[in-house]
This record gives structure tokens, sequence and C-alpha cells, in this order.
């Protein structure tokens, strides 16, 4: 495995305050999940997107947050034309409310925009603000996903941080596997994150899928010391990239492709393991009893 440089001081103080947390405000419903990878291209922004069609097509209530900030294609993937972003949130001309789009099956999608060299590179400050106004639609939402960009860039990890729960999407490729542990061991040696959920993608059969997962689960144990929760593995389908091309998500187009079938078990698995809080799960994130949005708060006190 690669060496993964770790600048320990960096962002230290939000690991302090969230395991410094005295915050008891009251749980709420949200539950934000956030998609990463540690390589692009392995297929983040179509499982969020069926993802979140699933679940809402389960009765939740959905929102979709393309965070791949600079890169963003959530509206190309869904044919949206949004008239507002959340560069226009950011600039302070927007609300959040008002830049909400109407995705397929009841998904509210708020979108990013794409080439935007300054949105790719969001500092701290501006990036508490945004998960800050995302607070605001707690009332609203049963799911939040966010679809992140790819990597170890510190907006990346700190979307990862503030989620309630991490999938770790990984192709069975080395690099891709190479980079997915980088990002596994910077996010545990940084942030002190220690709760992983691995998700296969593009799998020629389930048998790929677990040895990508022992692969990196062994990896882990060796040098990290952490379990890695397997999720499964979608298989690689050709009527995902019919989708793609007809920019409709894959589980509207071919609800019965296999790749639909899995996202479709995948979100499933989520609903009914949606009552365990993160601190009894089989691999908790140590000291971070704290919600997505206690956690932003905190962040944004601290830093005011
Ligand atoms: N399960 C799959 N089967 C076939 N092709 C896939 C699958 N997942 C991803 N792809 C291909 O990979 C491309 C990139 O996927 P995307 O979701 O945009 O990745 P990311 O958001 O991680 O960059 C898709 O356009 C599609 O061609
Ligand atoms: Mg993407």
């Amino acid at each position: 495995m690669p060496a993964v440089t770790v600048t320990t001081d960096q962002a230290a103080s939000l690991r302090k305050l969230v395991s410094d947390s005295k915050i008891t405000a009251a749980p709420r419903k949200g539950r934000v999940i956030s998609i990463t990878s540690g390589k692009g291209g392995v297929g983040k922004t179509n499982i969020s997107i069926n993802l979140a069609y699933a679940l809402a097509s389960m009765g939740r209530r959905v929102y979709l947050l393309d965070a791949d900030l600079g890169l963003a294609n959530i509206d190309v993937l869904l044919n949206l034309t949004p008239a507002y972003t959340i560069d226009d949130v950011l600039s302070g001309e927007m609300e959040l409310r008002d830049i909400i789009a109407d995705g397929p099956g009841n998904i509210k999608v708020l979108p990013s925009s794409s080439g935007v060299v300054e949105m790719a590179e969001l500092d701290e400050d501006r990036q508490a603000q945004l998960l800050e106004k995302l607070k605001d639609l707690d009332d609203d939402i049963d799911y939040l996903i966010i679809d992140t960009g790819a990597g170890i860039a510190s907006n990346v990890l700190r979307f990862n941080v503030c989620a309630d729960e991490i999938i770790l999407v990984v192709a069975p490729e080395p690099s891709s596997m190479t980079d997915a542990y980088s990002v596994i061991k910077v996010m545990a040696s940084r942030y002190d994150i220690r709760s992983f959920n691995l998700l296969a993608n593009s799998l020629e059969s389930p048998k790929q899928g677990e040895r990508v997962f022992e692969h990196l689960q062994k990896v882990s144990r060796d040098f990290l010391q952490l379990e890695l929760n397997y999720l499964g593995g979608i298989p690689r389908d050709p009527k995902l990239i019919k989708a793609v091309r007809s920019q409709r998500p894959l589980l509207e187009m071919f609800p019965d492709a296999p790749a639909a079938k899995s996202i479709k078990a995948l979100a499933q698995h989520i609903e009914t393991s949606a009552s365990v809080p993160r601190s009894l799960a089989e691999t908790p994130r140590k000291d971070k009893p704290l919600r997505f949005w206690e956690r932003i708060l905190q962040w944004r006190e601290k830093k005011n």
C-alpha cells in the first residue's frame, strides 16, 4: 500500500471539538450518508443517484447534495438544468431552499456548479457555512445523500467527517483499491474515523467483490487495527451505461437490471439498519457520538 502523508495538525480543531462535545441537542431525524472513493470514475454519482431514487421510492424524503465540487455532474446525469446552484448559496444570494431542484422519483437535488475553481477549492469556513445551512433542511428529510469528490482533498474529507455514515466505493482494480486504502488511512489517522462501509462496484462476480473487501480488510486490520463493514457489490452492467447516456437513473429506466437490483437491496439494507445508532454499530467511530447536525453546529460555534 502506498505511503500517505498525513498532516495531523490540519483540521485537528474539528476533531478536538467533536470529541470535546458537550452538546445535547435532541436527536434529529435526517440521516446523512456520504458516498466517497479514493479514485475517481468508480461509480459514486450513479450510486448516489440510484440509492437516492431507491430510498425515495420506498416513501422516504431524500435530498441529494452534489458535493463533487468543481466537477459536479448530478445535474447532467439527471438531465436537469438548474437555475441556481450551491455557488449562489455560498455567495449569499440564495438560500438553500431556493436552489432545490426536483429530480426524478421525488428526489430533491441540491445542484452544484461544474468547472468553478473556486468551488473546488472551497475553504473550511465556507464549507462550514454550507453545512450549517444544510441543517435547516433537517425537518424535511429522512436522508441526505452526499455525492463527494474522489480522493483526500480537505473538502472531501470534511464532508465525510460530518456524515453519519461513509460509503466508500471501490472498483476491482489495483489503483482503486490502493486509493481506497489511502482514504481509510487518512480519515483514520487525521480524524480518528474508524467506521467505513465498503461497497464494491463494477464487478464481474460477487466473489470478485468479496476478494476486494478481504484485501482491504486485511491491510486495514494489519496497519490501522480497524474493521471494515462490507455492504456487498454491484455488478458491472451495460444497462447502467445506457442509462447514463439517456441521462436517467438506472432504477427508473431498467428497474430489473442486475445493478438496479443490487442498489435496491442496498437501500433495503440501509433502511433496516436505520435505527442502529452509530455508537452501537458493528464498527463504531470511536468518540463520535454526535449526529451530523450537532457536529456542524459545534464546528461553527468553535470557529466564531
Ligand atoms: N456498475 C457499473 N456497470 C457499468 N458501468 C459502470 C458501473 N458503475 C460505473 N460505471 C461507469 O463508470 C462511469 C463513471 O461513473 P460515475 O458514477 O460518474 O463515477 P464517479 O462519480 O465515481 O466519478 C459511468 O458513466 C459508467 O460508464
Ligand atoms: Mg461523480
